[in-house]
C-alpha cells in the first residue's frame, strides 16, 4: 500500500499505462486523484476503478499540448479539492524514428509530446503551489532515453533531456518556496503503446512494478530516480566508455 495518504494528486497521462497504473495504486490511500488525458472513456474506466478503491477522483479529458486547457486542469484540481499537494506529469511518447527518415515537422512533434506537454503543466502548476502553505511536489516521468542519445529514439532523447534540463533549474530556483521537483527515469516498461513497434528492449519490466518505482519516488522525492538497476547500470556504463566503443555497442543494439 502507498504511504501516500489524504492526498491531492493529479496524474497527466492516466488513461494507460504507468499513469493509470499509478493511479490504481494511490487509490487505496484514501487519496483525491485528479485524472487527465485526451480519451475520456479510457480515462473514466480509470477514475471508476480509483474510486471503487475508495479514492474520490475528478477526471478531466484535456490536451497537454494545449496551454490554455493544462491551465484549465489544474485550476478544476484546485477548486474542486482547495490544493494540489503532488502532480505527476507522465504525459509523452517515443516513436520508432531513424533520423535519415524524419521531416522536421515529426521531430518537433516529437518535442512537443514529450516538453510542450510538461511546460504546459509546469508553469500553472508552479503558480498554483507557490500559494499554497505546504508548496507541493511536481514528479516528471522522464525516461533512462533522457540520460543518453540512443539510435532510432534521437527526437525523443533530445526532449526528454530538455525537460530534465528545466526541471533541475526549477528545483535549485524553487526549494525555497517549498516547490520540489522529482524526474524519474525508467528503463523498458511493458506498456501496451510499445510493444508493436521491434526495438530490443532488455531488462523489461512490468507496468505493475514501474508504477511501483514511480509512487516509491513521489514518496521519497528524490531529485532523479531511476529504474529498474540493470538498464540504469547498462546507461552508467556506456556513458562511461570512449565514446567510439559506445557508439558500436548502441549502434548493434538498435540494428533492425
Ligand atoms: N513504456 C516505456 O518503456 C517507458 C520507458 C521510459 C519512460 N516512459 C515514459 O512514461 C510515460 C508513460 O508512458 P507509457 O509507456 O505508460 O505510455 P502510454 O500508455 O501511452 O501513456 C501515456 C499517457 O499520456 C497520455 N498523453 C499522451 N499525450 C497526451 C496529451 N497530448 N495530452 C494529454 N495526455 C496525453 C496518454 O493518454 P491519451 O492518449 O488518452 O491522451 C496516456 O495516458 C511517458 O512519458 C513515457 O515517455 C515509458
Amino acid at each position: 500500500m502507498a504511504h501516500i495518504t489524504d492526498r491531492t494528486v493529479l496524474i497527466v497521462g492516466a488513461s494507460s499505462g504507468i499513469g493509470a497504473e499509478v493511479a490504481r495504486q494511490l487509490a487505496h490511500g484514501g487519496n483525491r486523484l485528479v485524472l487527465t488525458a485526451r480519451r475520456a472513456a479510457e480515462l473514466a474506466a480509470v477514475a471508476q476503478d480509483v474510486r471503487a478503491k475508495g479514492s474520490a477522483c475528478l477526471d478531466i479529458a484535456a490536451d497537454a499540448l494545449d496551454p490554455r486547457a493544462a491551465a484549465d486542469v489544474v485550476a478544476a484540481a484546485a477548486a474542486e479539492y482547495g490544493s494540489v499537494d503532488i502532480a505527476l506529469l507522465n504525459a509523452g511518447q517515443g516513436p520508432d524514428m531513424s533520423m535519415d527518415q524524419v521531416s522536421v515537422a515529426d521531430v518537433s512533434r516529437i518535442m512537443a509530446l514529450n516538453y510542450d506537454v510538461v511546460l504546459n503543466y509546469l508553469v500553472p502548476l508552479i503558480e498554483q503551489m507557490g500559494g499554497q502553505r505546504e508548496g507541493g511536489l511536481i514528479a516528471h516521468t522522464n525516461s533512462l532515453a533522457g540520460l543518453m542519445a540512443i539510435p532510432r529514439q534521437g527526437p525523443y532523447c533530445a526532449a526528454k533531456a530538455a525537460a530534465r534540463t528545466l526541471i533541475d533549474a526549477a528545483r535549485v530556483e524553487l526549494a525555497p518556496r517549498g516547490i520540489r521537483f522529482t524526474s524519474i527515469h525508467p528503463g523498458f516498461v511493458a506498456t501496451e503503446r510499445i510493444s508493436g513497434d521491434d526495438l530490443p528492449k532488455p531488462f523489461q519490466v512490468s507496468q505493475e512494478r514501474a508504477a511501483r518505482h514511480v509512487v516509491r519516488a513521489m514518496e521519497k522525492e528524490p531529485a532523479q530516480a531511476y529504474f529498474p538497476r540493470t538498464t540504469t547500470a547498462l546507461v552508467r556504463t556506456l556513458r562511461a566508455l570512449p565514446e567510439p566503443v559506445s557508439s558500436r555497442i548502441l549502434r548493434k543494439l538498435a540494428a533492425r
